[in-house]
Formats: structure tokens, sequence, C-alpha cells
């Protein structure tokens, strides 16, 4: 039998990392581990996946925190010895340009969504030098180039594209891929999580946004963007790094 794929998803309890989680389960071959803060999430992502959550690990920890990720290294050390895969999920928004973004959003925005993501991996690279075919899978957007809606949530996903291209080339000779995988809108909580919106005024904006897809609708987190993730994650994928891949429904047409 072929070993399992252990597989570390940030904010996986939530959205496109809990899609994620779901979807990897289904497909066998994948030991999966989600981290993220708020124990109510984690207790309501269990209660999402009913039985199948006793095959997860759910670590508890902020991203943005360099100690929290340098325990959950040494956690997963401990127990897997080692990691094939890591896809770095987790990320906030809050909306606003120039002159309503505060310097604490700012400062908040680039501690979770690009800080992370480079505190994360480093504290991971040695697990991940001891995995099979590695693969970082980090969650961008279609921000990092169609700009609107938050001027740091934008900056901080360019800024991630330009860590997957660097990472992809200084991480090749050790056999580890890392690529991209840029959204459109996708249903989940992140606006709602931010204050944005409320439960229902982010459903209407989720139906008037579908006129604008030429695929009629928004993305759905475990059936349109996890397949996109699994294949970078799997063996199918090995010639496949430093891409940053558009999974949007067409909008950036
Ligand atoms: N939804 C979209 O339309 C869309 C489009 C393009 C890109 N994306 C990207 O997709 C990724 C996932 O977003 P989503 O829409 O699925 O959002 P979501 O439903 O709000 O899920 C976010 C997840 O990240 C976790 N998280 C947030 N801050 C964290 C922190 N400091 N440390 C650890 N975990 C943290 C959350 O759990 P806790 O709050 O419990 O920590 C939750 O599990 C993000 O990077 C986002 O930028 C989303």
């Amino acid at each position: 039998m072929e070993k399992q794929k252990v597989v570390l998803i940030t904010g996986g309890t939530s959205g496109i990392g809990l899609g994620t989680v779901e979807y990897l389960l289904e497909q066998k071959g994948y030991c999966v581990l989600s981290f993220s803060r708020s124990k109510d999430h984690i207790e309501a992502a269990k209660k999402k996946l009913g039985a199948k959550a006793e095959a997860v690990c759910f670590l508890q920890g902020d991203v943005s925190s360099r100690q929290d990720c340098v325990q959950l290294a040494k956690i997963i050390d401990e127990r897997y010895h080692r990691l094939d895969g890591l896809v770095n999920a987790a990320g906030i928004i809050k909306l606003g340009g120039i002159e309503k973004q505060t310097y604490e959003e700012w400062d908040k925005s680039m501690a979770v969504n690009l800080t992370s993501v480079f505190t994360i991996t480093k504290e991971l690279l040695p697990l991940l030098k001891k995995g099979t075919n590695p693969s970082i899978v980090n969650i961008s957007s279609m921000a990092s180039g169609r700009v609107g809606g938050s001027i740091a949530y934008c900056a901080a996903k360019a800024g991630l594209d330009a860590m997957t291209k660097f990472l992809a080339k200084e991480l090749g000779p050790y056999g580890i891929r890392v690529n991209s995988i840029n959204p459109g809108a996708v249903y989940t909580n992140i606006y709602v999580a931010s204050g944005d919106y409320d439960q229902k005024s982010y459903d209407q904006w989720s139906k008037d946004k579908v006129t604008l897809y030429p695929l009629g609708r928004i993305g759905d987190a475990k059936k349109d963007l996890a397949p996109a993730i699994e294949f970078l994650l799997s063996d199918k994928a090995l010639w496949t790094t430093g891409d940053i891949i558009l999974v949007d429904g067409g909008i950036s047409i």
C-alpha cells in the first residue's frame, strides 16, 4: 500500500481550507492536519465533517505568531517526523483603500496573509525536506493582479505570488514544488468574519456577483477549489512549480 501523504492545511476549519480538508479525506491517501486559532471554529468544523473528523488532526494556533509556528513544527516533528504537503489557506480581509484602511488593518493583513507564509514555510522546511515529493500550495487571490476591495489584501497577495515564485526557484533543488492557486470569489466566511458584511448582505453580494462570471456562478470551496489544490499536492504535478494558477470561473478573461 502506498504511504499516505501528510498534509497540513492552515485555516482548515472554514471556507477553502475546510473544503480542501473534506476533499482530501475523500481522495484517501492523505493524512490531514489543520492549523487555526478558534476552538469554536474547530468544533464547528468537526460537526460539519461528522464521523470523518476523527481522521483529522486539528491543531490550534495563530499563523501570525512566530512562537505558534515554532510549536506547530515541533508537534508535527514529534508525531509525523515529516511533511509531504503544506496548503497555506489561512487568510483575512478588511475592505478599504488608502483613505479608509487603517495602519492596524494594514499590519494585520501583512502579518496573516503574507509574513505568516514566510514564517510557516521557514519553520516547516526541515520537515518538508524529509517528505516524499513535497509540495507547497499557497492560496493567493485573483486580487493580486486584478485589484479592488482592500489595498492591504491586494498588496499582500501580490507579495505572496512573488514569494511563491521565489520559493519555487530556491526549493526546487530539494525537490520541493511551490505553486499558487488564485481564486475568484468563493462562497466562504471571510467577509462575515471581517465584519464587512453580515450573513444576509454577504448572501446578497454573492448573488449579485454571479452575473460577472462567465460560468454564471461564484466558486464552491470543495467542488471548485479543492480539486485544483489536490492536483498540485499530488504526484500528478511533479513537474509543475512556480505556477500562479487562476481558478476564477473566468472572471479575469
Ligand atoms: N473567499 C474568497 O472569495 C476568496 C477569494 C480569493 C482568495 N481567498 C483566500 O482563500 C483563503 C481562505 O479564505 P476563506 O475565504 O476560505 O476564508 P474563511 O472562510 O474566513 O476561512 C479562513 C480560515 O483561516 C483561519 N485563520 C484566519 N486567521 C488566522 C490566523 N491568524 N491563524 C490561523 N488561522 C487563521 C480561520 O480560522 P480561525 O479564525 O479560527 O483562525 C479559518 O479557518 C484566504 O487566504 C483568502 O485570502 C478567498
